[in-house]
């Protein structure tokens, strides 16, 4: 089974971390999303992969995958420019699956139980479509499924007023050529103004093709909110992050729990750090720190004299002398934030646009 990856789309709610590069590219728990996503692939047995592109720093998603051989996958790169919608960004990779069974993940999903399930039942099926869903409290936010009185699927609704059922459409979906490429050029643009997967998914069941679906129990996350990456960094610290300590640690610093500090990094004394936490590559943890747990500082940064929590820092970060106590923060790559003495005394800032900041 070949695989299709999107990684496109505008990422509004996450700006303005969003404004720089693709929300897929966010690092929680030491990985960009998609990362997670795509070793999902891998583990489920899936080899050729596609990666789908957006408008926004492509070239970074490319940069960093590269032809995909570090993690055991050989990956394509395909442009979609514009976000003309998630059937579109499937129908952009017609000639990658060819005629092979294919399963989409939007590279912004986060499935703590992973697809392999998924993809073996696929591939022993001959269904046109096999898709997941997850009972969430606030179905209206996504693709939501219809049922009959016997409980037989009949119907998909994009982000309804009125949810059919509680049960939404997970962003991993399975296909068979031709049938999805053809419901594809069958279907209108949407409110949104566009091409919905949930709507070329409704023509296989009008057209009478076989759509089986699963329900995922576990832990699932679309993250595109700040609020959902601070969660999937806390489930995925919590669940995949072991004792590792490639880096360096002074013999006065206190590390307690899984806390996994990545190679070059150096944790010198008079630190506290307790896990579950993630240190990045390089990264310097200076003087009078505490990481508290559930925090991934990224690569390259430099932390002196703050309590950090629930946090995540991306690379390139300073922190400096803040001498308070910094909670359930997400802190964009390059950032500094710095206590620093002058005259006339005050709080100076110099932010991007729409960034949010609680004093
Ligand atoms: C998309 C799909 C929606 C699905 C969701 C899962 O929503 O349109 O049907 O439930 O992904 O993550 P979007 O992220 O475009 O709002």
């Amino acid at each position: 089974m070949k695989g299709v990856l999107l990684h496109g789309g505008h990422g509004t709610r996450l700006r303005p971390l969003t404004h720089t590069g693709p929300k897929q590219l966010i690092k929680v728990a030491g990985k960009p999303v998609s990362q997670w996503c795509l070793e999902d692939l891998r583990n489920s047995g899936v080899r050729d992969v596609a990666i789908i592109l957006g408008d926004i720093a492509p070239l970074r998603v490319v940069e960093y995958y590269g032809d995909g051989g570090w993690l055991g996958l050989n990956i394509t790169y395909i442009y979609q420019g514009y976000p003309h919608g998630l059937a579109h960004a499937v129908y952009c990779a017609r000639e990658f699956v060819e005629d092979e069974p294919f399963v989409v993940y939007l590279g912004d999903n986060i499935i703590f139980e992973g697809i392999k399930r998924f993809v073996e039942k696929f591939e022993d099926s001959d269904a046109a479509a096999q898709i997941l869903l997850a009972k969430v409290p606030n179905p209206q936010r996504f693709g939501v499924a219809k049922f009959d009185k016997e409980g037989r699927l009949i119907g998909l609704v994009e982000k309804p007023k009125v949810p059919p059922s509680p049960y939404a459409l997970v962003g991993v979906y399975f296909f068979r050529p031709p049938y999805i490429f053809k419901a594809v050029e069958s279907i209108k643009p949407s409110w949104r103004k566009e091409l919905e997967i949930t709507d070329a998914i409704q023509r296989l069941i009008d057209w009478g093709l076989r759509v089986d679906y699963d329900f995922i129990t576990g832990w699932w996350k679309d993250t595109g909110t700040p609020e959902d990456i601070l969660e999937a960094n806390r489930i995925l610290l919590d669940g995949r992050i072991s004792k590792v300590i490639k880096g360096r640690v002074s013999e006065n610093a206190v590390i307690e729990g899984r806390v996994y500090i990545d190679e070059g990094a150096v944790i010198k004394d008079d630190v506290v750090v307790r896990g579950p936490t993630y240190i990045g590559k390089n990264t310097v943890i200076d003087s009078e720190t505490y990481i508290g747990p559930y925090t991934s500082v990224g690569d390259n940064c430099y932390i002196r004299n703050v309590e950090l929590e629930d946090s995540v820092v991306m690379d390139n970060v300073t922190i400096k002398d803040v001498n308070a106590r910094i909670v359930s923060s997400i802190i964009g790559a390059h950032a500094v934030i710095e206590r620093k003495k002058a005259y006339p005394s005050g709080i100076k800032f110099v932010i991007g646009e729409r960034a949010k900041v609680f004093i």
